[in-house]
């Protein structure tokens, strides 16, 4: 194959903001047809893109293409990877990989019979902290973690455009859009442990106040049916835990991302990226230099993404890592709706 055709499946904000320009920058791809139930929309990019091709159904593409982004509403990524899938189409879907564990697991199996590649959007992982302090958990530099700390949090932003608030084609909130990565890099850093038990509380305040003003857009408080806040623990085998919390509208002084660990020879955080290392009995502390990146993170994902479809590399985000970060969504959800925590597993060994 000389050139990798990629289409484009739902090309609203992300496929055109991020997939569209970064593929368009990336060797050895031709960027061939694209697809959305918003037909306007489809023709306006693929215009303003120069993509050649613009079908009405997405079955359509997978005879012209040999991988595809998917970039709908949650609620059509299962069903529409599968199908790409099933049709020997390579997928890169954008997160969260689904709205269920069954709807991941469908996608993995897809991908599984017909031997295709197939990855999630969670481009955090690409960025110079995460990939610095996933080389330094490698290392060992903070020993065996046991405590982690993620915080997700913005004060005033919930994506007003798109579906964002609709539960029946989000599938949740703060959670599942943008929870989701700070958990995804969370997992990853800590080597993809298994999750015990989960308790989690999901709150939507925000469509209770009146005349809201939020930095991202008009919101109908009317259709509002989503998380905007979440708080979350949970352990792990190994005796593992972590306190988790995202929000689109926190009430507190600024937008913040934290992710802390706590290891037993010292503690790591990831923004900015900061070591403290136990010696002579006390910490020290080290700021970490980051190596100026030769790509962007959306740029890295998208060669990634094309190196992986030829063959020629491992993926960055593997589909059952993706899932394990669902799995843990799922039961956060659950556990909010029964007011009861989830077992996801035997007990583990407990320290
Ligand atoms: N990685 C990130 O940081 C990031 C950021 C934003 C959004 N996203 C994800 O990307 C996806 C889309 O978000 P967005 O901000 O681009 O939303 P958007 O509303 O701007 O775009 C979605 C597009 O999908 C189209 N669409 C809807 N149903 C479709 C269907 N069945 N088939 C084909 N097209 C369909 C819509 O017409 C629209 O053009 C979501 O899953 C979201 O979670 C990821």
């Amino acid at each position: 194959m000389s050139q990798l055709k990629i289409g484009f499946i739902g090309v609203g904000a992300i496929a055109r903001d991020r997939h569209i320009p970064s593929f368009s920058h990336t060797e050895g791809v031709e960027l061939t047809a694209v697809q959305d139930v918003n037909e306007e929309r489809a023709y306006k990019v693929a215009s303003d893109f120069e993509i050649p091709h613009v079908v009405k159904e997405y079955t359509e593409l997978f005879t012209m293409v040999d991988a595809v982004t998917i970039s709908t509403p949650n609620k059509f990524h299962s069903e529409i990877a599968a199908a790409a899938l099933d049709a020997g189409v390579h997928v890169l879907c954008e997160k969260p990989m689904a709205m269920s564990t069954a709807e991941c697991e469908a996608m993995i199996e897809a991908a599984d019979r017909n031997n295709r590649h197939l990855s999630i959007g969670y481009h955090y992982r690409y960025t110079p902290e995460a990939k610095v302090a996933k080389e330094l958990m490698e290392n060992g530099e903070i020993g065996a973690p046991f405590v982690t700390r993620v915080q997700a949090m913005r004060r005033r932003k919930v994506p007003g455009w798109g579906v964002f608030t609709n539960k029946d084609l989000q599938g949740g909130g703060s959670l599942i859009d943008f929870g989701c990565h700070l958990l995804d890099l969370a997992l990853w850093l800590l080597d993809d442990p298994k999750p015990v038990e989960v308790i989690g509380k999901t709150y939507n305040r925000l469509s209770k106040t009146p005349g809201l003003v939020n930095d991202w857009g008009s919101i109908d408080p009317e259709t509002f049916n989503v998380d905007d806040h979440v708080t979350s623990y949970i352990t792990f085998e190994n005796g593992l835990s972590m306190q988790f919390e995202c929000s689109w509208a926190a009430n507190i002084k600024e937008d913040h991302t934290t992710l802390s660990i706590s290891g037993v020879d010292g503690g790591m955080d990831v923004y900015p990226l900061e070591l403290y290392q136990a010696k002579y009995g006390t910490l020290q502390d080290t700021k970490v230099r980051l190596p100026e990146e030769e790509l962007s993170p959306e740029l890295a994902q998208a060669k990634n993404f094309v190196d992986c479809c030829l063959g020629k590399a491992e993926p960055v985000v593997t589909a059952e890592q993706a899932l394990n970060v669902s799995q843990l969504m799922e039961a956060i959800y659950q556990s909010s709706e029964t007011g009861s925590s989830i077992q996801l597993a035997s007990v583990g060994v407990e320290d």
